[in-house]
Parts: structure tokens; sequence; C-alpha cells
């Protein structure tokens, strides 16, 4: 700590006018990827920030793996200049300049600067936990409010539009479209000309319909055009023709973007914002084999009110802003409430975590043969965001467990139809002692169980403590009630293999034999299982279990306790191990207690020595495993210590890679915690996992009393020996699924608490805010990342040394202004901005990046391949030493230039020819954007 007057003057030195002009919490955090749309597994929209630019503004958005442009772009026209607000078909100066960035967990905020305007963009993905008609809409919306900053009046136009890049990872797919006006709103669709059900290319699905709509709105016009052509009329005309082009074509070279646009007139202030909803819907959703073998259409939830009316849907959707706005204030004040009481960057990963695991879910029903959905029996699927190729897994059970405290902190009653298909399709496999890892290979085709013995301990005690999780903190004891004699199965299988695990393998890829946080989910799950028999009434399995659970923790607690008792070991009779013990967070999350309180404060004392002298974004998750660790995993284990300080390290840790934007990618679940590098999971929902504190809090503090919530179910189907217990699928259970129910008593109970929570926590948010920005002020971060090139706090969305950097840092970076985005110095300006430089860099490699990338997938398959076979310890090691991303091969910071592109030629020219030019300026940009981000592929996943 430096002394006041010397912090001062280094502050002062440092600290621009743009920052002390601020008006908003200045920004604090600054992901390498920055949510804008996700609603489902295949809604996924993200603004990569280091795509060597500005946010916003100056690049287009992309999905998950940020390898597939998805072409949305954003312009406000004032007294005639128009300047972009997203995406990257104009240069600056005529792009907005972005001062400011928030989240929150449903939004994502901009502020920016248009000229006389000041400008706020707002991306709400909807969460709607308690209303699974809202949350299956897979409608997402971005909204416009402008002030002018001179307290003058300005004639003001505002445009959007988006591309059919949103129909296909195939660029070359044939689209055809249409306009469509209901009472309520104006909506443009795109169709795939030859939809192929099920199917994904780039991830993207292949069998989808794009939408763009905006409620009816004075002033507001339409077009169908290319995009030139739109975006051309717009800016020369501040509104658009009301008609729409029918050639229809593929996706790319030539784009056709679908845009709708609104005169306010002459205005000070926008009275109300400027809202478009943007919407993806696929239906059928899910392809889904049951147990019978019998493979169905799951339908979306919402047909249950909309059926396959689509205009009627789209009418609830925008007119439906205000409210979901509000409901999405009240959702976010609640959490960030919550979480503000544990730490500001604790907010900060709550607030980037959440989107990414609502949006994994699948929600679904399925139709009778007259087309009528049957809203009692409900689905949930799960897509392994963020997998590699060919696809993500369905329902990947390890994930789930990870994401659990999400599901249970939002909506305990998510979590039943969800585990309901892998506990139907396991229920009659009597041969297989142990838990599925999912429900298929590749999604959304949900072919049936998948397992494999040496994940037995992994799975089985994933799914016994997720079950009581479920009955635990929604009171609905049916699903436990329905599936006991499966549980009992499982649970044997525990009793007889958790203590000591061989030929085991965790989900993670780690197959050493005695792994002590292994044997403990085991035997955690032997405990959930007598806490299953208990509240069924099942006395005396309720006490079997009890006894195998303390006589399996006892042996467990004297084995992998270290010869001088100060740790936890990570492996049996290995004196130098140790390991991320994050499976005891069940045992916390479960109220079972078994592992003692002393032998955690000791692992407390051992993992604080650990932190002093760990990586800069956390800890391995092991002594064997190499560098790699997980976000959920960590964020289980800052759940478990029992020590606040200790814990802020561990979400440190976490967050400094969330804050990271020299890593690029969207927000991964594992990483190398040395170099931020990412292994897999990006943009899925493992992140979940984050919200391991604030679901412990629910259960400790919340008004429903949690803790004390008595499970309600009818014996298990044991003893009637009735017929088809466990079978689903047919709606004759109506105790089975009955969402209507479960979801409303939760309503009362959820919404109840968080709305009282709510009011307490927005005090303590506006409290905390006012204490960040007081302690941001103080500058002691500066001063010290200043010192330590590690810190990414200073790496604000600038030119990005990530292109050139992947997984080292070079020399320190200089400090800029954190309150700003753009334009700390000269020379930084020109590097983010001209087209001059991004251009001639085209011409240089396209094809050595094409190969590399085809190298990659290979390098992926054999990776993938081996781990499946593998039993030893994880090859992950070498995951940075093979990236893709060679140093060197993208430099934009040569000097160059500004001329060229649209700048100086554009006055030379006809206005056709400038259309034209921009065109062609806009086509190389998407291209090089592709390459780029091609390039930024993250390396193999080490997990398949
Ligand atoms: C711009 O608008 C945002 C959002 O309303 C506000 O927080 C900010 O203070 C404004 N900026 C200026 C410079 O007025
Ligand atoms: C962005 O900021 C620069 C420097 O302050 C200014 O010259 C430029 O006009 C701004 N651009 C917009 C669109 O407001
Ligand atoms: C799902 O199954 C269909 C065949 O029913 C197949 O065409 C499609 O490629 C599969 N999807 C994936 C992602 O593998
Ligand atoms: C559960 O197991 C018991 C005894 O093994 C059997 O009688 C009963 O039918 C089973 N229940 C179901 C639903 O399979
Ligand atoms: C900016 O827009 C103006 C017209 O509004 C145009 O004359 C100028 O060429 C544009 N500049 C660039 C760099 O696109």
């Amino acid at each position: 700590m430096l002394p006041p007057p010397l912090w001062m003057l280094l502050w002062c030195a440092m600290a621009s006018v743009a920052l002390v002009r601020a008006q908003p919490p200045a920004q604090t955090f600054f992901p390498a990827a920055l949510p804008l749309s996700i609603r489902s597994p295949h809604m996924s929209v993200w603004y990569a920030s280091s795509n060597g630019s500005q946010p916003m503004s100056h690049s287009w958005p992309a999905f998950w793996g940020l390898q597939s442009i998805m072409g949305w772009s954003g312009k406000i026209r004032v007294d005639g200049q128009t300047f972009a607000w997203m995406g990257a078909d104009q240069a600056p100066p005529n792009v907005t300049n972005v001062t400011n960035v928030q989240l929150t967990p449903t939004r994502t905020i901009f502020t920016m600067q248009a000229g006389p305007m000041n400008v706020t963009i707002t991306f709400l993905s909807p969460i709607e936990p308690s209303d699974w008609v809202l949350q299956s809409l897979p409608f997402s919306y971005v909204s416009f409010e402008a002030t002018a900053l001179d307290g003058q009046p300005h004639s003001i136009q505002v445009y959007s539009d988006i591309s059919a890049e949103w129909l296909s990872g195939d660029r070359s797919s044939l689209v055809k479209w249409s306009s469509q006006s209901t009472s309520g709103s104006r909506y443009h669709e795109i169709d795939l000309q030859t939809p192929q059900p099920f199917v994904e290319i780039n991830h993207q699905a292949q069998d989808g319909k794009a939408y763009y709509a905006m409620a009816n709105t004075a002033g507001m016009t339409w077009q169908i055009d290319q995009d030139v052509t739109s975006r051309g009329q717009f800016a020369s005309h501040g509104s658009l023709t009301n008609t729409f082009s029918t050639s229809f074509a593929s996706i790319s070279p030539v784009f056709t973007v679908y845009g709708i646009s609104v005169d306010l007139g002459t205005i000070q202030s926008t009275s109300a914002p400027v809202t478009w909803a943007v919407g993806y819907v696929r239906n059928p959703t899910i392809q889904y084999t049951t147990a019978d073998g019998i493979t169905e259409k799951l339908s979306p939830y919402f047909v249950t009110q909309y059926g396959t009316n689509v205009g009627a849907a789209i009418d609830a959707v925008t007119a439906g802003y205000p409210d979901a706005l509000q409901r999405a204030i009240a959702f976010d004040e609640a959490i960030i409430g919550n979480a503000s009481k544990i730490s500001p960057h604790y907010v900060d990963l709550v607030s980037l975590g959440l989107r990414q695991t609502m949006g994994s879910l699948d929600i679904t029903v399925p139709t009778s043969s007259d087309g009528t959905p049957n809203a009692s029996d409900v689905r949930i699927f799960m897509k392994d965001v963020g997998a590699s190729s060919p696809s993500g897994r369905v329902s990947p059970v390890e994930r789930i467990y990870a994401a659990l405290p999400a599901l249970l902190y939002v909506n305990a009653s998510l979590i039943k139809p969800l585990l309901a298909p892998l506990l139907d399709a396991q229920d009659f496999l009597t041969d297989v002692p142990y838990a599925a890892q999912d429900l298929g290979a590749a999604y959304p085709n949900a072919t049936g169980a998948r397992g494999s013995a040496a994940q037995g301990i992994e799975q089985t005690g994933n799914m016994l403590i997720s079950l009581y999780a479920h009955a635990r903190y929604s009171g609905d004891g049916s699903l436990i009630s329905e599936h006991y004699n499966l549980t009992k199965r499982w649970a044997d299988y525990l009793v007889a293999n958790s203590l000591t695990p061989n030929n085991q393998m965790t989900a993670d890829d780690e197959g050493n034999a005695n792994m002590t946080n292994l044997a403990i989910k085991g035997i955690i799950g032997v405990k959930a299982m007598a806490e299953i028999s208990r509240a069924l009434g099942q006395d005396v399995d309720a006490q079997q279990y009890d006894s195998h659970a303390s006589a399996l923790v006892g042996s467990w607690q004297s084995l992998a306790t270290s010869a001088d008792q100060n740790h936890i070991l990570g492996f049996y009779g290995n004196q130098q191990s140790w390991a991320l013990m994050y499976n005891i967070y069940a045992d916390r999350l479960l109220g079972t207690n078994i592992v003692s309180q002393m032998l955690l404060q000791g692992e407390t004392a051992f993992y604080q020595d650990l932190l002093q002298s760990s990586r800069p974004y956390g800890i391995p998750l092991d002594t064997a495993i190499g560098e790699v660790t997980s976000i959920a995993w960590q964020m289980f284990t800052a759940a478990i210590v029992q020590d606040d300080s200790v814990r802020n390290s561990f979400i440190d840790g976490v967050w400094a890679r969330a804050n990271d934007n020299l890593t690029v990618g969207t927000f991964p679940d594992a990483y190398d915690p040395s170099t931020g590098a990412i292994q897999s999971g990006t943009a899925g929902p493992a992140t979940g996992g984050i919200y391991s504190l604030l679901a412990l809090k629910r259960i400790a503090h919340d008004h429903i009393s949690l803790s004390n919530k008595t499970i309600s179910a009818s014996p298990p189907s044991t003893l009637g020996g009735s017929g088809p217990g466990g079978q689903s699928g047919d709606g004759g259970n109506n105790e089975t699924r009955n969402s209507k129910v479960s979801v409303g008593a939760i309503v009362g109970g959820v919404v109840g608490g968080i709305g009282a929570l709510a009011i307490v926590g927005l005090g303590v948010f506006l409290f905390l805010r006012k204490r960040r920005r007081h302690d941001m002020l103080e500058e002691d971060e500066k001063i010290e990342a200043m010192q330590d090139p590690h810190r990414p706090t200073l790496s604000p969305y600038m030119y990005s040394p990530a292109d050139t950097l992947p997984h080292s840092y070079g020399p320190p970076l200089a400090p800029m202004d954190s309150g700003t985005f753009g334009h700390p110095n000269a020379s930084s300006t020109e590097r983010i901005g001209s087209n001059s430089l991004l251009v001639p860099e085209l011409a240089r490699d396209p094809l050595i990046s094409r190969q590399s990338s085809k190298e990659r997938e290979r390098e992926r398959n054999t990776r993938l391949q081996y781990a499946a076979s593998a039993s030893g310890s994880s090859n992950t090691g070498t995951a940075s030493s093979r990236d893709p991303l060679s140093p060197g091969r993208t430099q934009f910071s040569s000097s160059g230039s500004r001329s060229g592109a649209s700048g100086t030629t554009g006055t030379s020219l006809s206005p056709t020819d400038v259309l034209g030019l921009r065109a062609e300026v806009e086509n190389l940009r998407r291209v090089m954007q592709e390459i780029r981000a091609d390039r930024l592929e993250p390396p193999p996943e080490y997990a398949g």
C-alpha cells in the first residue's frame, strides 16, 4: 500500500478526463466475450471483444464458438449523419464510441456516444425460471434509448437488421423469407429452403426459423434487401421502403438483411425504448427415443400456449417487453443484492455465468397425433454447449451436477423434468448397476442412456446427489418415489465401490486410483440415498444406508487425511498430493454434513497457503492432472472453505479468468490456471456452479426455510408392486411432471422470496455499488497492476494482444482509462480502427488458417479417441503447447496509412460506387473476422 500522496499523484497522472466525467459506475469487468442473445442451445450469440476492436459498433456478433458471424447490425442517424452501434460495416469515425458496458444476469448494457447523443443499448435475454412458456420462447431483445448531451433537440432515426447467418452454419444454404404484419407487430421470417431436421452444422442447427420483429410503432418502416441496399437506404433517407426483394438466394456471399427502422422525429430524448425482438425457433426441438425404443419428436413448451401460431407468440413477445424488462430488473437485483453480500467480484461472476446455463436447456412437451401438446408431460434437455465436435452430448450428467446450484437457486422445479428422461431410460436396465453419463452423443438426438463403468462412481454419485437436492429444495418427492428401485440399485453400487475407486475416472478424464474426491462423492451419494429413503418413509432402508455411509466416511477420513493431519490428500497414501475437494460441496448442499467441520478447517488453512503461491487464474484440480482447472469445481470449493478470505481468494482466481480478455473466447468452464487458456465448456452450462454460494445461502436464510421443507411424496412403487410405475411418456400419471402445479408453488415461494430479498438487496447493491466506485478510485489496483503484467484489469477492449500472445503476456500493457473503451492514445486508436490495416492481412494467409483449422480438427478427433480409451492420467498438459494460435501471424499493429477503404475514396466516387465499395469492404471484413475467429478457436478439449 502506497502512502496517499504518492498514489494520488499516480492517479492524477493516469486518470483521464473521461474517467472523472464518467457518470455511471465506471466499468471494472472486462470479459473476453459478452453475451448478447442466449436463449437456447442453438441461440447463443456473443460479442467477442477481443477481435482487435472496441466492443460493438466495430465488429460482428458471433455464434458461441466465435467461428461464425451472426449478422446483426444497428445504426443511428443523427441530423442526417449515420453512426453504427453494432456491426462492422462502417469505419471510424462513423461508429459510436462505447463508453461503458454493464452486465447483469439477464442483460448486457452498452452506453455509447454518437455525436451529440448519449445512446444506451440493452441486450436482454430473459430468464423466466418460473414461467416455462416464457422461458421456452426463444426470443431476446435489443433496445435503444438516447438522450442529447447538448440539451438540444436532434433529428433521430434508428435502424437494425439481422442477416440469414442466424439460420445455418453452412453459409451456402439457400434461404427464403417473408415479412408479416399482425395486429400488434411487424416481423420478418427467414426459412431454409430445405431444412434438415435435427442436423447441426458448425454447431448451428439446420432446422430453425429466424425472426426479427418489432411492436407496431409510430414512424416504423422496414425492408428486406441486400445489406448495402437496405443500410444505404436508411443512411440516405432515414427510413426504409416497406418492400422486400424476392431474389431468394444463399446466405452468403450476397447478404440479404432483414431490417426494421424507426423515425423518432426531432427529439431531445427517447420517450420509450425502441425495441427489436430477435428469435430463433426450432419445432420440433428434440428427437427423443424412449426406453421402449419409440422415437418421439418433442416440441418447445411454448406450444402449449401458442401452438404453431408464431404470429401470436411474436405479438406477445413484442408487446411484453416492458413487463419482461421489469421482471428482469427485479430478478437481477435480487441476485446481485445477494451476491454483493459476498463480494463485488462475485457479483460480476453471477452476472456473466447464468445466461449460458439457462440457455443450454430446451424445455419440451410431446404432441399427440392430432397435434395437441401434452402440457403435463414436460421434459427438459441440456446440451453440452461448448463441447467439441461433432455436437454436444445430450443431458451430460456431470454438467447437470455442475449447474445444479444455479438451477436450485432460480427454480428447483426445473430439475425434475431434466432428470426424468435420464431416470426413465434406466429404470429397467436392471443389469447395469451404475448411472449413465448422458442421453446421447449428439444433441438434439436423445437416443438413450449411454454410460461407462469407468465413470460409475462419478455419474452415480452425481445422479443421487442431484435427485435428493431436487427433492430437498423443491419439496417435491415424486421423482424419488417413482424411481426408488433405481436409486437403491445405484446406492448399492456406491456402497460396494466408492471407498477405494479403482479403474475409475472422473468426468474430467482423470483416471488415477484412489482419488479421495471421487470417493467422497460416492459416499455422499450413499448418504443422499439414506435421506431419500427417510423422506419416503422407508426407515429400514434409511438406517441401512446411514450406517453404510458413516462406516464409509470413517474409513475415508482415516485414509484421506495426510500423515501430519493437516490436509486431505488427493490420493490415498500419497503424502505429496492434494485436490480441490469440490465434491464435499454436495455434503453441505444436502445438509448431510458427514465430512467433519474440523477436517474442513484444516483443509481451509491448507488452501490458504496454496492460494498464496498459486497461478494467476486459480488452482488446478489436483496434483496429478496438470494445469487444468474448472470454474464450477473451484466455486464448489469456495463454498466449503471455512474462512471468508480464503473463499474470496478462490472467487478472485475465477474472476481473474472471467475478466481476462487476453485469452479469446466465450466464458469457459475448464481452463489452464497458469495461462487462462481455454480447455472446454465455452459458453456451456457448467458456469451455473458459480451459484454455489447463493444456493447454500438460500438454504440458510430464505424466508421459506428450505432446510425444514417437508418432502411430500406417495410411497415408492416398490411397495405397491404396481404396474409400470416408472414409465413415463404418457400423461396417465397426473402426478408425474405436472409442471403447472410445481411451477405454481415455486412461483409463490421463489418469487416471494426473491421479491422480499430484492428490496433489501437493492439497498445493499446501491450501497456496494457506491463503495465499489470509491474502492476503485483508490487506485491501489491500478498501481499494482502497473507493476504486474499478469493483471488483466488494465486491458479493456483495446487492441488485443490476444491475437499475438495467446498464452503469455509479453510486456506490460500501458495503463489505460478503464472507464472508456476507446482511444487512450492516438496510435492504439489507429490500430483498432481502420480497414486499411485489416484488409491486407486477408490476402496473406487464409490458406494457412484453413489448413491449420483442419489439422486442429484432426488432432482433436485423435485426442477424443484417445480420451475415450485412456485410463491413465490426463493428457491435457499439452493443450496449450499445441495451441493453434501462433505468435506473429496476426500483427495488426504494423504501420499503415488510414487512406483507402471508404474514407478517402468515397469522395471521388458516385453513390452507387460507394455502396458497392462498402459492400466489398464489408465482405472483406466478414471474411477477415471469420478467418480470425477460426484461428481463435479454442484448443481441443481434454474431456469428451
Ligand atoms: C448516458 O446514459 C447513461 C444511461 O442512462 C447514463 O448512465 C450516463 O450517465 C449518460 N452519460 C452521460 C455522459 O450523460
Ligand atoms: C468518438 O470520440 C472521439 C474522440 O472524443 C470524437 O472525436 C468522435 O466524434 C466520437 N465519435 C462519435 C460517433 O461520437
Ligand atoms: C440426428 O439424427 C438424424 C437422423 O434421425 C440425423 O440426420 C442427424 O444428423 C442427427 N443429428 C446430429 C447432431 O448428429
Ligand atoms: C421394485 O422392486 C421390487 C422388489 O424387487 C419389485 O417388487 C417392484 O415391482 C419394483 N418396482 C418397480 C416399479 O419396478
Ligand atoms: C462517414 O459518413 C459520411 C456521411 O455521413 C461519409 O461522407 C463519410 O465518407 C463516412 N466516413 C467513413 C470513414 O465511412
